[in-house]
């Protein structure tokens, strides 16, 4: 690897844009300023190009057990898709199984991205099983570089439903063991109630499971959450805000003051309600949790990662194929996987339906799809930030490139993708992780196994700071 020198591009960063030439060796930035002149080095020319920090996912799930099957891509797949959206560093969900210990999920996760990942990455642990050894074991988390765990309020009937003193202790725990607690915020209780009682009704088809998620159980159980997190002192992150009442307990928490950070999804964005009510069981592609929402939503959520409200938008890349996998719940719309693919969508999603809408700036696009991310989750300033001294993962981006997505131009392993015929306006012309350059034109030229394991340590950046 050698010495590049990016010319001509403009430098983004959440602060502002600005032309600069971008140097940088051995992995690292080494300088960013005005015509920068060095000898032997190779020039890349950016004119025409945003020069932006790679992008960071901090919520996919590769290789993951769910649902009574397991998502269609793994970490060769699944960071093939993140490299040609633009990112560079992924934080996926180790599942602790029952009965198992974190170290051991931690262990698994590490294995399944051995010798796969194209992406550098990290992993928060998914608590299923909060026994006392759990409790115990939680404080030894962040010497492994784990800087977060999710508890899941919702999927009752499955291991991963937690009740309400679980979740309480979990986050009085956190702040001894300097984890970040990230929740997922859906009344599991009267989820599987209203779920029975349409099932009993006969009503199977798959927009039955928004209606049996309704926009409140998502309000009042964030609502919730950020109380508990109140009592304990704790505080907490909620992930994939779906829907305008959810958001509304999170601008209240942040008006009087508490540590809530809060993520949002392209597919709440780019879908709605009506996809999941699309003919025959064609509806099933759109099953995620929370689920697709009435396009009133939209505006809300918007306005969320405008003001700061919302301060991450990840993809929750959870893949599943039609065939054989949606298609377990042919007759019953709870056996349906919940999940999408997005993960190499999430970025040009961003930029199409937003920063050319003029929703948000490119500045917030930076700030939404790495800098926030890696603050938050603590690996910032080594990611997420084009300054000296960082990792060189960088992402020229071209506001011209035009992407219809279709089945056959995806990267991940999906026979289906749900932006089927949607045409992006903006994406990446070439990615670079560490210096090396990983994606170019369509193309993956990154290794695989490549990826490396990034430590990361949670210090709560104030409201402010973690502000776009
Ligand atoms: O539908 C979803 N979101 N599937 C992934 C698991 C989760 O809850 O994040
Ligand atoms: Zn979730
Ligand atoms: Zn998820």
């Amino acid at each position: 690897m050698g010495v590049l020198l990016f010319t001509g591009g403009t430098v983004v960063t959440p602060d502002g844009s600005f032309g600069a030439d971008v140097l940088i060796e051995d992995e690292k930035i080494v300088a960013i300023g005005a015509e920068i002149s060095a000898d032997g080095v190779e020039t890349v020319d950016a004119s025409g190009k945003f020069i932006m920090p790679g992008f960071v996912d901090a919520h996919t799930h590769m290789d993951m057990p769910f649902g009574g099957t397991v998502t269609a891509d793994d970490w060769e797949t699944g960071t093939a898709a993140a490299v040609a959206g633009g990112t560079t560093t992924i934080v996926d969900f180790a599942l602790q199984d029952e009965g198992g210990t974190l170290a051991e999920a931690v262990e698994a996760w590490t294995e399944k991205a051995r010798n796969k990942a194209l992406t550098d990455y990290g992993f928060h642990v998914a608590i299923t099983d909060l026994r006392d050894d759990t409790k115990a074991e939680l404080s030894s988390l962040a010497d492994k570089g784990v800087a977060s765990v999710k508890i899941f309020m919702t999927y009752k009937g499955t291991p991963l439903y937690t009740k309400d003193d679980d979740l309480f202790e979990a986050l009085q725990l956190s702040k001894e063991a300097s984890v970040l607690v990230l929740v997922h915020a859906e009344n599991g209780d009267v989820i599987q109630k209203l779920i029975e009682q349409a099932l009993v009704r006969g009503d199977t088809a798959p927009r039955f499971h928004a209606l049996t998620r309704p926009p409140e159980v998502e309000a009042e159980a964030t609502g919730r959450a950020i109380r508990l997190a109140q009592v304990a002192g704790a505080p907490i992150l909620v992930v994939h805000v779906s829907c305008a009442p959810a958001l509304e307990e999170i601008h209240r928490a942040h008006e009087r003051g508490q540590m809530v950070y809060a993520e949002t999804c392209p597919q709440y964005f780019a879908f709605s309600y009506q996809d999941l009510a699309r003919e025959g069981f064609e509806g099933a592609k759109y099953v995620c949790s929370p689920p697709l929402r009435d396009e009133s939503n939209r505006e809300p959520l918007w306005n969320g990662l405008k003001v700061g409200d919302l301060q991450i938008f990840g993809s929750d890349h959870c893949s599943f194929n039609y065939k054989a996998q949606k298609e377990l719940g042919i007759d019953d719309f709870s056996k349906i996987p919940n999940g999408l693919p997005g993960v190499e969508e999430r970025a040009m999603a961003l930029w199409t339906l937003g920063v050319r809408e003029g929703k948000i700036s490119e500045n917030q696009f930076v700030a939404l799809l790495s800098t926030n991310q890696t603050r938050i989750y603590g690996m910032y300033p080594r990611k997420g930030a084009l300054v000296p001294g960082a990792d060189a993962d960088i992402v020229l981006w071209d506001p011209e490139i035009s992407i219809t997505a279709t089945v056959e131009n995806r990267h991940g392993n999906v026979d289906y993708t749900p932006y089927e015929g949607m045409t992006f306006k903006g994406g990446p012309a070439s990615v670079y992780m560490r210096g090396t350059l990983i994606y170019k034109d369509g193309e993956i030229m990154g290794e695989h196994g490549s990826g490396r394991f990034i430590k990361r340590s949670f210090v709560p950046p104030s409201m402010k700071s973690a502000l776009v």
